[in-house]
């Protein structure tokens, strides 16, 4: 059976390469994983203040999370760090104080720039909130892809053969290792 596994892309930008690659790497997964894409746009900036009462797109969130049994993340890097929309997204999910919506899930990261770093050091930054929070997440392969304007083809698909079959490799490695943990 699929493992359900929530993809949370942190760009809400309509033609995100974040969210292309997202999309090329669950195809490449296959019916080995039931991807559900969660949305982090409609959500308000975080506030203590606004916790008593859960805004709806916060609820929606946290049971979109809770439903699935793992999680996929893809970031962008700005500024050599998180974007702020992804961290955001992170902090309501883990409110409020002792029912983190993310605990024991384990979660993959990967992401995609235009910079030759590639999301390095964004893709550290997550790592470590997801390591407070108590989400194991897979230490290899790391996906660092540097977007060119053609690493896409019309298609959505990763067009150079290498960089498919290294993606299929992390896709395969993915659910291997939800095997593991979840079977
Ligand atoms: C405010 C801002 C800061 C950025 N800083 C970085 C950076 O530190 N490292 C990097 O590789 N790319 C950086 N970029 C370029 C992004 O990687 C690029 O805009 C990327 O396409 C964003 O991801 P998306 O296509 O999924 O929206 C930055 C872009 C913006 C708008």
């Amino acid at each position: 059976m699929a493992y359900k596994v929530a993809v949370i892309v942190g760009s809400i930008r309509v033609d995100s390469w974040n969210k292309k690659l997202a999309h090329a790497l669950t195809r490449l997964a296959g019916d080995r994983l039931e991807c559900r894409f969660v949305d982090i746009a409609t959500l308000p900036l975080f506030s203590e203040d606004l916790e008593a009462q859960m805004p709806e797109p916060v609820s929606r969130l946290k049971r979109d999370i809770e439903a699935a049994q793992a999680l996929w993340f893809f970031t962008p890097e700005y500024n050599r760090g998180l974007p702020g929309v992804l961290k955001n997204a992170i902090d309501w999910a883990s409110r409020p104080y002792g029912k983190s919506s993310f605990a024991g899930k384990p979660a993959a990261v990967a992401g995609a720039s235009i910079g030759t770093i590639g999301t390095a050091i964004a893709q550290q930054q997550l790592r470590n909130v997801l390591a407070y929070l108590d989400v194991p997440t897979l230490g290899q392969p790391e996906v660092f892809l540097h977007v060119k304007d053609d690493t896409f083809n019309a298609d959505g698909d990763i067009a150079n053969a290498r960089t498919k079959q290294f993606l299929q490799g992390f896709a395969d490695r993915y659910v291997g290792w939800l095997d593991k943990l979840l079977k």
